[in-house]
């Protein structure tokens, strides 16, 4: 089968692959990049643990043909610290517990990366509905909901998002 040639940024790097084109965004991202931080929960969009940013839009990863990414701009959970420094998303949900045994978190992390990009204030209507698609066993979801809107309180200070 013959492959096709994608180039786009990802977390700030220029990349050009080739790659199958069956293949999903998720696997180019974990098998040909090493970013393993973007997780392979159910391969079917069902879990949202594999939720990267595209073009500052979240999306399923596993949802993605790897091909649609061509020209695109992506950040992973391993883009959002920054020299050393956690971005506020993360310290946030370190202060206020929004993670437990961390699976589900770089998905919802980068969901609500998205959401602060597009909306710096969010009510918690609006963060559980940009969580919506991101299933957690562990933590009962208000912990995400406090780390998120924390979080916004973080950025809006700062200045920045991350
Ligand atoms: Fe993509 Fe579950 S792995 S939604
Ligand atoms: Fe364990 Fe969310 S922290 S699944």
């Amino acid at each position: 089968m013959p492959e096709v040639e994608i180039q786009f940024t990802v977390n700030g790097i220029s990349r050009k692959i080739c790659t199958a084109p069956h293949r999903t965004l998720l696997q180019v991202l974990r098998e040909d990049l090493g970013l393993t931080g973007a997780k392979d929960g159910c391969s079917k969009g069902d879990c949202g643990a594999c939720v990267v940013v595209m073009d500052n839009r979240a999306v399923n990863a596993c949802l993605v043909l790897a091909a649609r990414a061509d020209g695109k701009e992506i950040l992973t959970v391993e883009g959002l610290a920054s020299d050393g420094r956690l971005s506020h998303l993360q310290q946030a949900f370190a202060e206020k517990w929004g993670l437990q045994c961390g699976f589900c978190t770089p998905g919802m992390l980068m969901s609500s990366y998205a959401l602060l990009l597009s909306n710096p204030q969010p009510s918690d209507e609006e963060i559980k509905r940009a969580i919506a698609g991101n299933l957690c066993r562990c933590t009962g979801y208000s912990p995400v909901i406090d780390s998120v809107r924390h979080a916004a309180a973080l950025a809006r200070e700062a200045g920045h998002v991350w």
